[in-house]
């Protein structure tokens, strides 16, 4: 059975990517907050990336980093902090978890990484200059990780559009906000956490074996299509 590390699989996507991967791996979560899931292939570490070691772990076949942040302001209010704040934990933190873990990573079995962007890092929308430029690093990352480590660990993102999770929960906070969101989309719809770690559970699989460097946009067409 594989082992996969998921940081941040107490909530939102992560948590939607533990419960699938728990139907045929081991999974060692790490964040803050305990998962409120249990199941005897699921070890839970404490830690908050952004100030504490992460903890050793023995073995590893997957990494996937989830913690990420959507901080939107003019650029005239986003201060020097909020740049810095959104780069330790959008890459910063992805960058810590490949280094402690690579070397358990390179003994794995078809070894991969899923990390994430977002549709901001391609699509120009107002307010969102600090996660662009967090989210262009990690795509950035995953090109440069992505050749680096080849062929033994394939390297790639998912760059999602608004997912129905809690760091979205202030776009999606009333029925009027749920209608503008969905409309804006050419699918006429929004993601569901299920449907990013569908995803994510794939990149992680030997049906992706020929799959690395790649950022896969899901967009509901907000980047492929104007209608
Ligand atoms: N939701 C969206 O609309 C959306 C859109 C585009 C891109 N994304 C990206 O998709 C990824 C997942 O998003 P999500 O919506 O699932 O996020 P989420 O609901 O905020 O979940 C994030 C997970 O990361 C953990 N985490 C956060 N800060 C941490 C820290 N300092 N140390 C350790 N763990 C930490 C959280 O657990 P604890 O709180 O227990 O630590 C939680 O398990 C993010 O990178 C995000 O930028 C999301």
């Amino acid at each position: 059975m594989k082992t996969v590390i998921v940081v941040g699989g107490s909530k939102g996507i992560g948590k939607a990517l533990v419960e699938k991967l728990l139907t045929h791996s081991k999974v060692v979560n790490i964040s803050r907050s305990e998962s409120e899931l249990s199941h005897e292939n699921l070890t839970h570490h404490n830690c908050d990336i952004t100030a504490d070691e992460l903890p050793n772990i023995e073995n590893a076949d997957g990494l996937v980093y989830c913690p990420g942040s959507i901080n939107l302001k003019p650029i005239s209010r986003l201060s020097i902090d909020d740049f810095k704040n959104d780069f330790e934990i959008n890459v910063i933190g992805a960058v810590k978890s490949v280094q402690k873990y690579l070397p358990i990573l390179k003994k794995g079995t078809k070894p991969a990484i899923v990390l994430f962007s977002t549709v901001a890092a391609k699509l120009g929308m107002p307010y969102h200059a600090s996660v662009a430029v967090s989210k262009s690093g990690i795509e950035g990352l995953v090109k440069s990780l992505g050749a680096e480590l080849a062929p033994t660990i394939r390297v790639n993102a998912i760059a999602p559009t608004v997912t129905d999770t809690d760091l979205a929960s202030k776009l999606l906070r009333n029925d009027k906000m749920i209608e503008n969101i969905t409309d804006r989309h050419p699918l006429k719809k929004f993601l569901a956490p299920s449907e990013v770690a569908d995803m994510a559970n794939f990149l992680l699989s030997e049906s992706c074996a020929s799959i690395s460097g790649q950022i896969f946009e899901m967009d509901c067409g907000i980047v492929s299509f104007k209608l």
